[in-house]
């Protein structure tokens, strides 16, 4: 049996068995566990005491920094006064005044806030809406939808058989949802290793899309899915016109463009959304992880008015419109969380922070070329990456050792295959930047 000490002071034993960890190696992690017992601002503090700085805003979620007071209260006050309510055919007041919160900072006509759970969740649910939508319009043989190799899109059906990392989708290969396509990812690095902000070669990628509508014909095709910076698979960054030349496709040939968001909302790139800082606006907008800076499980789906109205507006006004929700759509508590999250982004003007502090994590990202084992170096906003040569015949051990040599030392990162990805809080000092990338520095000197 596995056991942890959960307070040395108390010296507590926990039996681990019982947790299956998800996206762990369980047998590796129980046998030498890194536990986490609390946290505060920019540092986790390890059940042995140890101050870890957090170098990847937990998982791309805390962007306001850990156990902010204003957040706390906030759902303190709403389990006292109201902790559930059904959002099936009742309504509760802060689930109408998250949703205008949240519209008030994505795109324009983006307005209509549909609450979920997770980023797989907000995944299925707006893909099940481009179904609808077109179904509402009497267009109902579009059911085709296309993702993107190396996309991250969640865990649900709908989410790995768009998403296209081999990993989590062998293993179900006979149960992916049926029509679905992939355009081919934007990553190249003979043509874009060390690009700082958007590679400039790579516009011409986004026609694979044309490839795809010759193949099965646009009127086949509902919507296309990709994550501005693909984020999971290591921050691939979009090359200067990819995003633009995507949305003149799809208008032009009537297929909704949904951009996933769950990483990239909220300030992560030094504005509310990557299709505000890069100026392209999809029909619709997934996000989760920073929206009420990951306080309590909530995710959301940003839909045009078009959309919206085309679903609403189809029925008698007296039947459901769209049969799809979840029990804890708009939790009291989680939507709490979200006003307070929003409000403090806007009054401590995180996401200009963002944009202010972005030069600064360049310069000390990239400070890292030449170093032992890089590869390359690519960053947007307050989200890098540097990919490492891998080991012979053992991809992915080499990061892995960095990232526990990080932890070592006393810094949070993440590790995919052999890229290390950082993300720190919004919150982070210039300080912190460097003692980030130093401790990098001198953790790939130590790796073989
Ligand atoms: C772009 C993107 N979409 C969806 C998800 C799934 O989110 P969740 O883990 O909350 O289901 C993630 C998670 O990392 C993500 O990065």
């Amino acid at each position: 049996m596995n056991t942890i000490t959960e307070n040395v002071s108390l010296s507590k034993e926990v039996d681990m068995e019982n947790f299956w960890m998800p996206f762990t190696a369980n047998k590796q992690f129980k046998a030498a566990p890194r536990i986490l017992k609390s946290a505060k601002g920019m540092y986790f503090t390890t059940v042995d005491d140890k101050k870890i700085l957090d170098a990847s805003s937990g998982l791309w979620c805390v962007n306001a920094g850990h156990c902010r007071e204003e957040i706390i209260e906030a759902v303190h006050k709403q389990m006292m006064e109201l902790d559930y309510a059904p959002p099936f055919q009742m309504g509760h007041p802060i689930a109408f005044e998250a949703a205008k919160a949240i519209a008030a900072v994505m795109p324009a006509g983006l307005d209509r806030i549909f609450f979920a759970n997770s980023g797989s969740e907000a995944v299925d649910t707006a893909l099940k809406i481009a179904l609808a939508y077109h179904r509402a319009r009497g267009d109902g043989q579009r059911t085709r939808l296309i993702g993107r190799e190396r996309g991250y899109s969640g865990v649900g059906f709908g989410g790995i058989s768009v998403g296209g990392i081999l990993a989590n989708r062998k293993a179900y290969s006979g149960a992916l949802i049926p029509g679905v396509d992939h355009i081919s990812h934007t990553h190249n690095l003979a043509e874009m290793a060390y690009s700082k902000g958007q590679p400039a070669w790579g516009a011409h990628l986004a026609d694979d899309l044309e490839r795809l509508c010759a193949l099965h014909d646009p009127s086949t095709i509902a919507a296309v899915i990709v994550e501005p910076v693909a984020g999971s698979t290591g921050v691939l960054v979009p090359p200067q016109g990819y995003l633009e030349r995507l949305r003149e496709i799809c208008t032009k040939h009537g297929i909704l463009l949904i951009f996933d968001e769950v990483i990239t909302g909220f300030g992560r790139l030094g504005k509310a959304t990557a299709s505000e800082l890069l100026g392209v606006t999809p029909d619709i907008i997934t996000m989760a992880k920073a929206m009420n800076n990951a306080a309590i499980p909530m995710s959301g789906v940003a839909v045009s008015r078009q959309v919206h109205d085309s679903i609403v507006n189809a029925g008698p006004g007296t039947a459901i419109e769209f049969f799809h929700g979840y029990t804890y759509s708009a939790h009291p508590a989680a939507a709490a969380a979200c006003l307070a999250t929003q409000d403090i982004y806007r009054r401590e003007k995180l996401f200009d922070r963002s944009l202010a502090l972005a030069p600064k994590f360049e310069k000390e990202i990239h400070a890292l070329r030449g170093e032992p084992h890089v590869k390359d170096i690519r960053n947007l906003g307050l989200m890098g990456a540097v990919e490492l040569e891998s080991r012979d015949g053992a991809p992915g051990a080499r990061a892995y050792d960095v990232f526990l040599k990080c932890m070592e030392k006393g810094v949070l990162a993440r590790f995919t295959g052999d890229i290390m990805a950082f993300s720190p809080p919004l919150i982070v000092s210039e300080g912190q930047l460097e003692e980030i990338f130093s401790t990098v520095k001198k953790a790939l000197h130590e790796t073989a």
